[in-house]
């Protein structure tokens, strides 16, 4: 295990197991629909990845990249985009592919977005979901696992971009983004 870990949460083998729960349901949900899955750059990386290879029907990808308006710290939900979509969304079923819901300002955002764009439907999943941070009004329409309030590393979760790679889901030492 990395040392800067403080505990594991998920396991690789754990998150597998999960994403083929969860690539079945959406296989059902989305037969005979060709959705469009787009994943939120770059957190949702590893699970997008992971996810589709579970969705045994036709879909499509795509990706967008978001950065929340105000101070770092706080999400203020106002989201930017860094880079758009590549395709049009009109009539299609898009599912929004996110790493983590925490205060869901910028899920909320991103739906009220997409939205404008006359898809056929708007839907969302996250591989995490910190709910007791939840302020805005929105919920995943599916979720991997629930996580509590830490600091949340692995599998497409960084800190100060590090630590994406890991293959499980962890919490960080509280000691390395202190100093760090
Ligand atoms: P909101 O609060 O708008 O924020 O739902 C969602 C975004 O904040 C990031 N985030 C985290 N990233 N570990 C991370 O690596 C965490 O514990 C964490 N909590 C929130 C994430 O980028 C997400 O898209
Ligand atoms: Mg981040």
């Amino acid at each position: 295990m990395n040392r800067d870990i403080e505990k594991v949460l998920f396991t690789k083998q754990q998150i597998e197991e999960r994403l083929a729960e969860l690539g079945a349901q959406l296989a059902e949900e989305y037969h005979g629909k060709k959705p469009l899955c787009i994943c939120i750059l770059k957190g949702a990386v590893p699970f997008l990845s992971a996810l589709i290879q579970q969705i045994e029907i036709p879909l499509e990808i795509d990706f967008m990249s978001v950065t929340s308006y105000g101070s770092s710290a706080k999400s203020s939900g106002v989201v930017r985009i860094m880079k758009d979509l590549d395709i049009s969304i009109e009539g299609r079923h898009v599912l929004i592919v996110e790493d983590i819901i925490d205060t869901g300002l910028t899920l909320r955002h991103l739906v009220d977005l997409l939205e404008q764009r006359n898809p056929a439907s708007v839907k969302t999943v996250a591989l995490l979901d910190k709910s007791i941070c939840r302020t805005a009004d929105i919920e995943a329409n599916y979720v991997g696992f629930e996580v509590p309030n830490e600091f949340i590393v692995g599998f497409g979760l960084d800190y100060d971009e590090q630590y994406r790679n890991l293959p499980y889901i962890g919490v960080l030492k509280k000691e390395v983004y202190h100093i760090g």
